[in-house]
């Protein structure tokens, strides 16, 4: 049996972005008689016991898919880290597995992503493995970290992008481009992902304790 690990690079708690786009395409993966697994990498590298059963993980599976979002335009650092970590103790056996990577980010434009696609994929040359492809999920604070299923029209184009990845990997080919085309369509019209992400930074300050202080700008004289 096949086997599918799904590394989610984002550093934060709770419901991502990130693990919403991976889960969603390891669903997809099980349903094709695929064995998966998933780590949140800023976990995992915390103890060495979670950190070697991502290794371990990583090391049984033919398909690793890594799905992250870009903080100053590149993967965050603990993703960074994971790969200095592969690179150092040469201990992940990643020779010919299929690669693939999601990257998402809050910008409309999905170019704001090409950097960092080119950071995996020299990562997945680098290591000998099989670069099945990139991703760009732009306005990703559409999904906010709601399943696909949930997110209604939000997600209506990663859902569509990932059932064409998750056929592709199943039969042992890269992705098409189609795929990162439907990936990389603006969830929602401009105006309506102001507003909205206007709204969830709010009640993440308020969160906080910090809505008073949202609009200041102390580098300003
Ligand atoms: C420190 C920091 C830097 C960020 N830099 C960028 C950036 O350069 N471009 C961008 O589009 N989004 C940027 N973002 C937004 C994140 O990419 C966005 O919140 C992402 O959806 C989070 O994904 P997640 O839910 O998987 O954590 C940044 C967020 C943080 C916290």
């Amino acid at each position: 049996m096949k086997k599918a690990v799904l590394l989610i690079g984002s550093p934060r708690d709770g419901a991502t972005t990130s693990g919403a786009l991976g889960e969603h395409l390891m669903s997809l993966l099980a349903a094709k008689g695929i064995e998966t697994r998933s780590h949140i990498i800023s976990r995992s590298l915390i103890a060495k016991a979670s950190y070697d059963e991502m290794l371990n993980d990583v090391s049984s599976s033919d398909i690793v898919v890594l799905s992250y979002p870009v903080y100053i335009d590149s993967p965050p650092s603990n993703v960074i880290r994971w790969m200095e970590m592969v690179r150092d103790d040469g201990l992940a056996e990643l020779e010919g597995k299929t690669f693939l990577a999601i990257g998402n980010c809050e910008d409309p434009d999905p170019r704001k992503l090409d950097v960092s696609i080119m950071i995996m994929r020299n990562f997945s040359d680098g290591n000998r493995m099989r670069w099945a492809g990139g991703l760009r999920m732009p306005m990703s604070c559409a999904i906010d970290g709601a399943s696909l299923s949930s997110a209604g029209g939000r997600g209506r184009w990663a859902a569509m992008a990932l059932d064409i990845v998750a056929a592709a990997l199943a039969d042992g080919q890269t992705i098409p481009e189609e795929a990162d085309a439907l990936m990389s369509r603006l969830p929602m019209r401009d105006l309506s992902y102001v507003s909205r992400t206007n709204k969830t930074w709010k009640k993440r300050a308020k969160e906080k304790g910090t809505r008073a202080n949202l609009m200041d700008r102390p580098f300003l004289r």
